[in-house]
């Protein structure tokens, strides 16, 4: 494996940015379908790495091959390696409970349990250890508080957490994840379903997370990435089509494709 740096060169200053994941020449097939053709990035510590591109481009999908989600899918073939902590998460972690505890995953849609919103708290952390009452209400209190959500929720833990609002049941999710303590978030267009409103809550939720975790993020949205990204991965027809900090990629990008799609979302890749 290479260095475990990367180079940053921001506004003229090189300083250097710690690699989380490394990915080089991964390939997805589904079947004769080549999804991801050969990618090679790197999603850097403590920053917000935000992958944008059209539907159908091979976002999820990427995400999904960083925890494996994808794993035992009819057809799956997949080549290359990820490097996550040392290893090659492709080739070499066989306990895929804790890969999924350290690299933890955000949907789009709130995945809540018909559960009290303590219990949607602990469920994950609780597979991996045994709680008494007090850690589980600790714990719950913590990442409720990191998400911005124990004041809403504080006097009503034992209400389904299916009685709260999208916005409220995403944060919940969130909480849910940074209870099993992940080093890594990813987090697949976690705001598609919200209210601006609410939209902006999770946006400053993620800048405050970044401090303690790395990001992957995944959104449609062109303002949201230009609001809270760090480093940019453009995807376009399963390739990685331009990369770059967010002043670089949205002030002076270089590719073709890149500038139409900033200009008006469309795509010339295919
Ligand atoms: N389990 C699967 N079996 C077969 N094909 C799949 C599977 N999952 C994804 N694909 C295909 O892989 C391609 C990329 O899909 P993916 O969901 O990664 O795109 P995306 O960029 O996330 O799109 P969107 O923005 O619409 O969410 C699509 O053509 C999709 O149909
Ligand atoms: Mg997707």
């Amino acid at each position: 494996m290479e260095t475990n740096t990367a180079r940053k060169i921001n506004a003229g200053i090189e300083e250097e940015a710690e690699v989380s994941i490394k990915i080089s020449n991964l390939n997805v097939f589904f079947g004769v379908n080549h999804i991801l053709k050969d990618l090679s990035l790197d999603f850097q510590k403590n920053k917000v790495n935000c992958i944008i591109g059209p539907s159908g481009s091979g976002k999820s999908t990427l995400l999904r091959s960083i925890n494996r989600i994808n794993d035992g899918t009819e057809k799956l073939k997949v080549t290359g390696a990820v490097h996550f902590n040392e290893k090659d998460i492709l080739n070499g972690v066989t306990n895929l409970t804790q890969l999924r505890k350290d690299i933890g995953m955000v949907f789009q849609s709130p995945c809540v349990f018909p559960k009290s919103i303590l219990e949607n708290v602990i469920f994950g952390i609780q597979q991996h250890k045994k709680l008494t009452v007090s850690e589980k209400q600790d714990i719950t209190e913590e990442t409720l508080k990191a998400v911005s959500l124990w004041p809403e929720v504080m006097d009503r833990l034992k209400d389904s957490g299916q009685s709260l609002s999208i916005g409220q049941q995403q944060r919940l999710c969130i909480a849910r994840t940074l209870a099993t303590a992940p080093k890594v978030l990813l987090m697949d267009e976690p705001t598609s379903s919200l209210d601006p409103v609410t939209t902006r809550v999770i946006e400053n939720l993620m800048e405050r997370l970044k401090k303690r975790y790395t990001i992957v993020l995944v959104t449609h949205n062109i303002a949201q990435a230009k609001r809270i990204s760090d480093q940019v991965f453009f995807m376009c027809n399963g390739q990685l089509i331009e990369s770059g900090t967010n002043d670089m990629f949205f002030n002076t990008p270089k590719k073709e494709q890149t500038k139409s799609y900033l200009k008006d979302e469309t795509c010339v890749c295919r």
